[in-house]
């Protein structure tokens, strides 16, 4: 009998016993990926409409993402924030001419860059402006990740359990409510700090004005605004980040996930005067920003680019959310759908168990996640076509009519 199977068998045993315990797989390893889809050892193929969360932009093993890797790690993988390194300032140049931003700090993830934005505005009032401004506004329902000021940021109590004390100085107010952002205002407010669109919290867009209402807020109280793109940033909901839906500008942007397509990299984006407080010294990290990151994420840039995977975000989520409509029609548990471009979410009532629709559609061979109290979030690689819509859409009807 078949080693294969034997093979695959192992995995899940060998990782509980030498793994800590906060994570729970599904009992699945892949062996590699092509395009949109992945594959588990013994060959069977999943269509990957969960792109690693949000990372894998550009598929899996896109052939100038290898070739590029391949050819940086002949060259250089790491010298350190020591000494200039070429990648870094290049894909520095390319992100800054896409946004508002004129300088960028190099991180390894979401949470070190949010960590980043929190400090650099600290640092700005403080250090810079000599105010004594520290206290953040952040929306209940965010997710910023899992540092101790990025928990502390975060609304959601979940993730704080166990944790106390957070850093001090972060208040949450429901999300698309200005009202409420304007009463949690004070004279020690430095900044505010909301996804564009929360992810983690369900697939929530921001409504038509709130983040020019934000802007407003913060250009009346002298305030920065934070914007964290680190799962809607770099061409994922049809813009090159979200932001730009609202035609608004932020101070400071985080960025993560889909920048590397699937080489860890974060990146803290500011406005040359949001920035002044980073001098030499105040903040730094060994691997933020090496030479493999940053080839990375320039050739994600580039791929993007070429194959116009903004636009066809925006074109494609807009027949992904038709396809869902008919869906929705037909079957109870899905009330209802949100979303922009390809980050989208199937609405279940929130008493309804929908992790057992993401192991159906596992059983069909479809890869989704869940988000927030009440979404089915889907968010493939960019570089899919009508075709694994058409793929998708019927997985997962089959995998709901499966539960009935
Ligand atoms: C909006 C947002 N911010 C921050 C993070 C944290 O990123 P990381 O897990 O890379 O630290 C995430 C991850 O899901 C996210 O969605």
């Amino acid at each position: 009998m078949n080693q294969h199977i034997h093979d695959h068998e192992q995995w899940p045993a060998r990782l509980k016993k030498t793994f800590t315990g906060n994570y729970r797989p599904a009992p699945l390893a892949f062996s590699h990926g092509e395009g949109a889809y992945l594959y588990t050892h013994d060959g069977t193929r999943y269509l990957d409409f969960a792109a690693g969360i949000a990372v894998n932009s550009i598929g899996h093993n896109h052939p100038d993402l290898t070739r590029a890797l391949s050819d940086q790690a002949r060259k250089l993988l790491h010298v350190s924030n020591l000494f200039i390194n070429t990648p870094a300032v290049e894909l520095a140049e390319m992100l800054t001419e896409r946004c508002f931003a004129d300088q960028v700090y190099f991180a390894n993830s979401g949470a070190e860059a949010n960590e980043a934005a929190l400090k650099m505005a600290r640092r700005y009032m403080q250090a810079v402006r000599g105010e004594d401004r520290f206290e953040f506004i952040c929306a209940l329902k965010s997710f910023h990740g899992r540092t101790w000021a990025a928990i502390s940021a975060t609304g959601q109590e979940k993730y704080h359990q166990g944790f106390a004390p957070l850093v001090p100085g972060f208040k949450h107010v429901p999300y698309n409510d200005l009202d409420a952002i304007r009463a949690a205002l004070s004279p020690q407010t430095c900044a505010i700090l909301v996804e564009p669109l929360q992810g983690e919290g369900g697939v929530v867009e921001a409504e038509k004005g709130y983040l020019a209402g934000l802007r407003e807020i913060c250009d009346q109280e002298g305030i920065l605004l934070i914007f964290d793109e680190v799962q809607t940033g770099v061409g994922r909901t049809g813009t090159w980040f979200a932001h730009q839906y609202d035609g608004v500008q932020p101070d400071i942007m985080a960025l993560a996930k889909g920048l590397g397509g699937g080489v860890p990299i974060g990146a803290t984006l500011c406005t040359a005067e949001a920035g002044q407080g980073f001098v030499p010294g105040v903040h730094a990290s060994t691997f933020g920003g090496n030479p493999l990151a940053c080839r990375a994420g320039k050739t994600v840039i580039e791929v993007i680019e070429r194959e116009n995977l903004v636009e066809r975000a925006k074109v494609l989520g807009q027949g992904l959310a038709q396809r869902f409509e008919q869906l929705i029609s037909e079957h109870d548990m899905l009330i209802g759908q949100r979303g922009r471009g390809l980050l989208r979410g199937l609405i279940t009532p929130t008493d309804y168990d929908r992790s057992q629709i993401v192991a159906a559609a596992r059983a069909q061979g479809l890869l989704i996640t869940t988000a927030g109290a009440d979404a089915l979030r889907v968010c493939p690689p960019l570089i899919i076509g009508e075709g694994h819509l058409d793929e998708a859409v019927e997985k997962l009807d089959k995998a709901i009519r499966s539960l009935d």
